[in-house]
């Protein structure tokens, strides 16, 4: 509903024309929340079948918010008529889909953007400016970790729910971009080239097939690292966006216990910096103008999810796609694909192909 609130909040540029949603509850939950406030509702279509809603929603773009087995073809339904995507995480469940996925992106002409909001979480755009003005010095290590109980989300409804199969019910580190998105920003001139994955093994009581956590290292195509943690089931307080980075300069490590991030580095009036932490908020000034006019100040993740609808937004007035394009969701989701292939052989190192545009036939395979 963050993302929906924030098109509410930009009448002159988005208009809500259509919600499709399978659950009649949530449907009409969703039509309270579009028409409250919202002089720009009058019109707005409802819809339980989405094949439907694309062809009678008259609607130019989509926002898929299903559960992720239903992003590729819902993206590619919305692709072949003619409409924009922005989707929800992950954006495939195989690595099929992937090559399906980008080949009807390419096909289309169409805005493709992948919804990694936590890269416009405030903290994430504070230190990635900074990385951008070289304040680390030469980046060569990075950490993402996503721990976040799910265990009481594994049914829905009673029943056993999407989540059960294709988040805890698969191995690996099925739920990887909240963690590598914002790192990966940081290394933009470089991408994932291999991975390997390891668990400590399955204790859960719930007869869940994800292991407890997987750890998977990423080797980037220079050879500098990222380690990633998805850990959905220990019993432990949440701790979602945990990340670090390390320069030659300095480095960022956010904070796992809820408070504000640090950052240690050494600058030219201060060449010793690196070694004594500072908060981040003291470097508030490197957040970008457009989150200082307080316009995304109710949307969530700290006012991300306004922005991604802007960026999504803008991508489509100017034809132009995104920064978190197909390649980039590609490039990120395939390591929760590859990293249950490599989980499941005692952590074999797997190369990530080199996602871009027009790749030949041949390159579309996984490599043993
Ligand atoms: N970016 C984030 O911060 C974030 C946070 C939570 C979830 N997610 C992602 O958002 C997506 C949805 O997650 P959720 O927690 O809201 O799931 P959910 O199960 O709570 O809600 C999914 C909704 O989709 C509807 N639905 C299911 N299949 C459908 C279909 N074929 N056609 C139309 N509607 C259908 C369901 O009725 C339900 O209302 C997932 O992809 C998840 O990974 C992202």
């Amino acid at each position: 509903m963050s993302v929906v609130g924030a098109m509410k909040a930009m009448p002159e540029r988005v208009k809500i024309a259509a919600m499709c949603d399978l659950d009649e509850g949530a449907l009409a939950e969703a039509k309270a929340f579009i028409e409250k406030d919202n002089e720009n509702a009058d019109g707005l279509k409802l819809f339980r079948i989405y094949d439907d809603m694309i062809e009678h929603g008259d609607i130019d773009a989509v926002i898929i918010s299903t559960p992720m087995q239903c992003h590729v073809p819902q993206a590619i339904t919305a692709l072949q008529a003619g409409k924009h995507v922005m989707c929800e995480v992950t954006a495939a469940v195989t690595m099929d889909e992937l090559w399906w996925l980008i080949e009807n992106v390419e096909k289309s002409g169409k805005i493709y953007m992948y919804a990694e909001n936590y890269c416009y979480m405030p903290e994430c755009q504070i230190v990635h400016a900074m990385v951008k003005k070289g304040m680390f010095g030469e980046l060569y290590y990075g950490e993402g970790e996503y721990t976040h109980d799910c265990t009481s989300l594994r049914n829905w409804h009673g029943k056993t729910g999407w989540r059960s199969y294709w988040q805890m019910g698969t191995r690996g580190s099925f739920y990887p971009t909240h963690s590598l998105g914002p790192v990966m920003r940081c290394f933009d001139d470089d991408r994932i080239a291999a991975i390997a994955s390891f668990s400590p093994g399955n204790h859960n009581p719930y007869g869940l097939r994800n292991d407890d956590l997987t750890q998977t290292m990423c080797v980037l195509e220079s050879g500098k690292l990222v380690k990633l943690r998805v850990d959905t089931i220990s019993p432990r307080p949440h701790a979602m966006a945990y990340y670090q980075i390390q320069g030659t300069k300095g480095c960022y490590e956010a904070n796992r216990f809820g408070g504000e991030g640090m950052i240690a580095i050494a600058t030219d009036a201060d060449p010793n910096g690196y070694s004594q932490w500072k908060p981040l908020s003291e470097f508030k000034e490197y957040l970008p103008e457009r989150y200082r006019s307080g316009a995304g100040a109710n949307a969530g993740h700290g006012g991300g999810d306004y922005y991604i609808v802007e960026d999504f937004i803008r991508a489509i007035e100017d034809n132009v796609q995104p920064e978190l394009n197909v390649y980039k969701a590609a490039e990120w989701t395939s390591v929760a694909l590859l990293s249950q292939l490599s989980v499941t052989n005692g952590g074999k190192l797997l190369e990530v192909p080199k996602f871009r545009p027009n790749m030949s036939w041949a390159e579309k395979r996984i490599k043993l």
